[in-house]
């Protein structure tokens, strides 16, 4: 079989250095591949005052399967800061290349998963009714809108006069804004649509389907957000009655959600979520699995294909200058797990995940998050793995 061609998107800081870890393990599992490196990023933006030029684009339209390793994000003001000075008169205004990337190829299903591994020493615990430490099993896959919502970029400071006339049609607005002068709003809207939202509810539920999940929990809040996560909510209540009634369809407020994942995070199978709830609720059941070191996802396109697969941890600049890297790479190694699922390369993935078990269940080889250490160079004197040793062991564990 020809070899496959993956683009290859390390952007900024410690996405570098994990890639890289992850590109090895592929490697030693005998997955072919042609890389094409692509530009993204940090640099991109204070070089061009694009952090996703056009050839990076084109290659991902070509090529359709990218690892994507972490981006640095600033605000708007600290970014135009560091534009090179050429550019500074051109009107540039930054924009996260990641969410611009969503957008672009419409990587509209986000898939999440949360699953604790044995041995892991950073697993949530609480305690039983009898005293003792009881250490619940974490299994649940988050679905998150991954292109609209909160993340539409669809907002204004001081809006347009259109915009705020239509603003003023609506009763609330009228109400409770009407006394604040225009150059002093600021609104960011967010906007669902029917297709959409139709699109990731039904990934979830087949999800739940296909790998035996009892439940789909929607998290969101139709109680006070009547319009967007009201549609939502209804929609998910006829699919389930009309086409998933084996699955049971649970309804839970995103503030309560964020309680109930600590009390009783065992209960949860799929969740499914907006964009903006469904960050925030990979980033809170990631923290019961270990944290971001641990966590990965796969963001595609049902029509077209295009698929980016990455760790949701960001770039962590402190991190990235140390002589030897100290990061965890297994949230970048589980996401290339998810690019072979993908791929239809199973066997692969399913090799790969048990050696990284077998090394967290082993607990001889740990990184500095999970010895509970702070970052900083010296972790690697009080015992703590480099991120190559880690990876290392990984690939051992691949070929024993
Ligand atoms: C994530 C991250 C991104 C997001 C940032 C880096 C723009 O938090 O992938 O969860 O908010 O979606
Ligand atoms: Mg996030």
């Amino acid at each position: 079989m020809s070899k496959r061609n993956i683009v290859t998107l390390p952007g900024d800081g410690i996405g570098r250095t994990v890639l890289e870890e992850a590109l090895r393990v592929l490697d030693a599992a005998g997955f072919e591949a042609e890389y094409k490196e692509g530009d993204i990023g940090w640099e991109s933006w204070c070089r061009e005052g694009n952090p996703l030029p056009q050839r990076t684009i084109d290659l991902v339209e070509r090529y359709k399967i990218a690892l994507f390793g972490a981006i640095t994000s600033k605000p708007k003001d600290a970014a135009f800061e560091e534009l090179a000075p050429e550019l500074k008169d051109k009107g540039l205004v930054y924009a996260s290349p990641i969410v611009t990337l969503r957008q672009h190829f419409g990587l509209d299903i986000c898939l999440r998963p949360c699953k604790s591994y044995p041995g892991n020493p950073l697993n949530f615990i609480r305690r039983g009714p009898s005293g003792g430490i009881a250490e619940p099993e974490v299994d649940v896959a988050i679905f998150r809108q991954n292109t609209e919502g909160l993340y539409g970029g669809v907002e204004w400071s001081d809006p347009p006069q259109q915009v705020y006339d239509a603003l003023m049609t609506h009763p609330r607005f009228r109400r409770n804004f009407a006394w604040c002068p225009k150059e002093e709003l600021s609104v960011s809207t967010r906007i669902f649509t029917r297709k959409m939202t139709r699109r990731i509810l039904q990934a979830a539920f087949e999800h739940a389907v296909k790998y035996g999940y009892r439940s789909v929990t929607l998290c969101e809040k139709p109680n006070v957000i009547r319009e967007t996560s009201g549609m939502m909510y209804k929609m998910a209540q006829e699919m389930q009655k009309n086409e998933y009634p084996g699955i049971e369809l649970w309804n839970t407020n995103i503030d309560a959600q964020m309680m109930w994942l600590t009390k009783n995070p065992e209960d949860y199978g799929v969740i499914v979520a907006g964009n903006m709830f469904g960050d925030i609720v990979s980033d809170a059941f990631a923290g019961l699995i270990g944290g971001l070191g641990f966590a990965c996802s796969a963001q595609y396109n049902p029509d077209t294909g295009v698929a980016v697969f990455e760790p949701t941890h960001g770039s962590a600049p402190k991190y990235a200058g140390y002589p030897v890297s100290i990061v965890n790479p297994i949230a970048m190694i589980e996401s290339a797990c998810m690019m072979l699922e993908y791929l239809k390369e199973n066997e692969k993935a399913s090799r790969i995940r048990k050696a990284v078990a077998a090394v967290i269940a082993r607990g001889e080889v740990r990184t500095y998050d999970m010895l509970r250490l702070t970052g900083s160079p010296d972790v690697l004197t009080k015992g703590a793995a480099s991120t190559r040793e880690m990876t290392d062991a990984i690939i051992n564990a691949l070929q024993q």
